[in-house]
């Protein structure tokens, strides 16, 4: 089992330390880690964020653990330089299109919420986002118009494309509650008729999901409404990226949540994938041991869970967070004290009393 570890700048060095405390603590036989440079330290030591050793050990790897990118003495670059292009650059050279983002209320945190807590307590559900496509890959410029410069941005999906990411949703469904729902904007938009159209086709390979649609605007609204009608939403890209973020700020800390990005390519043992936190680099509290290092290390269980094929250690992983929130190890970010050191030696302990 091979993990190429790339923790990248700010507090991705930092909370991917604590994580990897976490898998030591596993003692898992036959592992093999990597390191690699990643974003605007990899900028400044090598001349681009993302060097070709960097995507070689990701490649030959079984599975990536990233920690974040981003670096304010990067901001000037030319765009190409920037950290940020590592993160798309990973996901487009290594295929990874389907975007996992689970968020789940963590009992007892439910004050973090800004929603009502009996409504924040019901929230355990899977944004699936397509990560290839969309109005983010389409053709796109700047023309004259009669109003002056307009900017234009290609919206488009193919059956193709919408085929593999619905067949990762519905798997996922049929691992969970068993119910999906497909998110688009299909009374106005022809790539989201095709979107509809394609995943109604697919539902009769999975007679056991329970499949229904939602319009995106509608979804905005429900998921704020009573976000526990959802268990596993799929959507495009754009609407993706906007409904994750919603969907996890219902949950409350942004250092709670993690991530995972998958392709079609298998591993010896699962699914290769990419994992991350959903923060970013955090500058703001970067080297004060500030940094919640929860998200890294449920990163690491989806890792386990789908690249490495160690449900048991994932799911081990995840209690013993869940028990280290319960008994009041928190960060600032939740209201707490404690280091970020001090929360990854809490799960430690837990993990090891489990
Ligand atoms: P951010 O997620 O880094 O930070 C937003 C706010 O949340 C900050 O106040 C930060 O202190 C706090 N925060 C984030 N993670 C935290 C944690 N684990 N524990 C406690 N507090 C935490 O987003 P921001 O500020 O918009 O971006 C900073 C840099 O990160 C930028 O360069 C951005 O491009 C990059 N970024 C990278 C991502 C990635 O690597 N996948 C994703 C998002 C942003
Ligand atoms: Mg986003």
């Amino acid at each position: 089992m091979k993990i190429a570890v790339l923790p990248g700048d700010g507090i991705g060095p930092e909370v991917t330390r604590e994580a990897l405390k976490v898998l030591d603590a596993l003692a898992l036989p036959q592992l093999t880690l990597f390191e690699g440079d990643v974003g605007g330290i990899a900028y400044k030591r090598h001349g681009h964020p993302l060097p070709a050793e960097t995507l070689e050990m990701a490649r030959a790897a079984d599975a990536v653990l990233f920690g974040a990118v981003g670096d304010p003495e990067c901001d000037t670059l030319p765009r190409e330089h920037r950290p940020e292009q590592a993160i798309l650059g990973l996901r487009s050279e290594l295929g990874l299109f389907a975007n996992l983002r689970p968020a789940a209320g963590f009992p007892g945190l439910e004050d973090l919420s800004p929603l009502k807590p009996e409504l924040a307590r019901g929230i355990d559900l899977l944004v699936v986002r397509e990560l290839n496509g969309d109005v983010y890959f389409g053709d796109k410029g700047e023309r004259d118009s009669a109003g002056g410069r307009e900017g234009w941005d290609d919206m488009s999906y193919n059956e193709a494309e919408v085929r593999r990411i619905a067949h990762s949703a519905f798997r996922a469904a049929q691992k969970r509650r068993k119910k999906l729902t497909s998110v688009d904007k299909a009374n106005v938009l022809e790539t989201s008729r095709i979107w509809r159209e394609t995943v109604i086709e697919l539902a009769g390979e999975y007679p056991d999901v329970e499949l229904d649609h939602m319009y995106v605007d509608n979804a905005a609204m429900q998921l704020v409404r009573s976000p526990g009608q959802f268990d596993v939403i799929v959507t495009g890209n754009l609407f993706g990226d906007i409904l994750s973020d919603q969907a996890s700020a219902c949950v409350g800390s942004i250092g709670l949540l993690a991530s995972a990005s998958l392709g079609e390519r298998t591993t010896e043992f699962g699914t290769f994938g990419l994992y991350e936190p959903i923060h970013g680099s955090a500058p703001d509290i970067a080297g004060q041991g500030k940094a919640n290092p929860v998200a890294a290390i449920l990163s690491l269980a989806m890792l386990l869970r789908h690249s490495l094929g160690r449900d048991a250690d994932a799911n081990r992983i995840e209690r013993a967070v869940a028990a280290s929130l319960s008994s009041e190890v928190r960060g600032a970010d939740l209201g707490g004290s404690a280091s970020t050191q001090e929360i990854g030696d809490a799960i430690v302990r837990h993990l090891q009393a489990t």
